[in-house]
């Protein structure tokens, strides 16, 4: 299934996406604690972002070549701050290629950006650079069903924005089955497995805060400031509709997200 909306217009705000540092980080421990290749000699950071995702490699693997790539230059020049000895190209994946086998591919919140039909062009290409061994690793939000995204869609085709919002379409991700029947004939090992994170967060405000620096910013930028306003205001209405206070009046996110450990065969 296709849910309307991706036309992503501006650059990603590394400053934004960092307000929720900790949380965004967590499922990228959690993928890293599930890779198998225990030595990796060198690693690509596949959209690094502003270097939190790098920053977990290098804990894990300090002696390690590791590089990111990202095609945001905002998100790039944060990590180049964060981590001034390790290697950051602006980049997209649709048309990079490694200069040599790469024994450790990380991907953390990235692919569900990519149109459905590139993501495992991209993915199966990149394996094939691999030497047998090799581990792909990537993890994605799999939220587009959640009240936070439903509600988002809503606000979009309700409002006098919606002509202008049409064309967003962000693709939903592909299942665990498909996923697998893509990546098995050509990797001895394919391991997917799904996570809910339940995220207190101080309020609804902050519920949107946070996905103002992920999913709510195709919806934004098109927009001009005023609607961008209504179009908040309206957003936050129906999310504290949706999400209870919980006893200590904070609000709890659920954040179903999806893993995948794919090894080269
Ligand atoms: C949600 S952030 C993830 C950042 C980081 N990996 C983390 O663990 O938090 C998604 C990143 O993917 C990058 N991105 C989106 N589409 C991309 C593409 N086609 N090529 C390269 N990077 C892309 C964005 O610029 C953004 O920095």
């Amino acid at each position: 299934m296709a849910h309307k909306s991706t036309g992503v217009q501006s650059d990603w705000s590394a400053s934004q996406y960092l307000k929720f540092e900790d949380e965004r980080t967590r499922p990228a421990r959690d993928l890293l604690s599930r890779v198998i290749f225990q030595n990796p000699k060198n690693i690509v950071d596949l959209g690094c972002g502003p270097g939190n995702s790098t920053a977990i490699l290098e804990e894990r693997y300090p002696t390690a070549q590791i590089v990111g790539i990202d095609s945001s230059p905002d998100m790039i020049k944060k990590a180049k701050s964060t981590l001034p000895k390790r290697e950051f190209f602006v980049q997209g994946l649709e048309s990079y290629s490694p200069s040599e086998s790469v024994d450790l591919f990380f991907s953390n919140a990235v692919f569900h950006w990519l149109k459905g039909g590139e993501r495992f062009e991209i993915i199966k290409k990149l394996i094939g650079t691999q030497q047998p061994g090799g581990n792909f690793a990537f993890q994605i939000p799999y939220n587009l069903s959640e009240p936070s995204h439903v509600l988002m869609r809503e606000t979009a085709v309700n409002g006098p924005w919606a002509s202008t919002l049409s064309d967003v379409d962000r693709d939903e991700f592909q299942s665990p089955q498909e996923i697998y029947d893509q990546l098995k004939p050509i990797c001895s090992e394919v391991h997917i497995f799904q996570t809910d994170y339940f995220h207190p967060l101080a309020d609804h405000k902050s519920v949107m805060e946070w996905v103002k620096g992920s999913g709510l910013r195709p919806y934004l930028d098109p927009l001009t400031p005023e609607d961008q306003e209504s179009f908040m205001e309206i957003y936050l209405g129906s999310l504290e509709k949706a999400y209870p206070k919980s006893v200590d009046r904070k609000v709890l996110l659920r954040y179903p997200r999806l893993f995948v450990v794919a090894v080269k065969g």
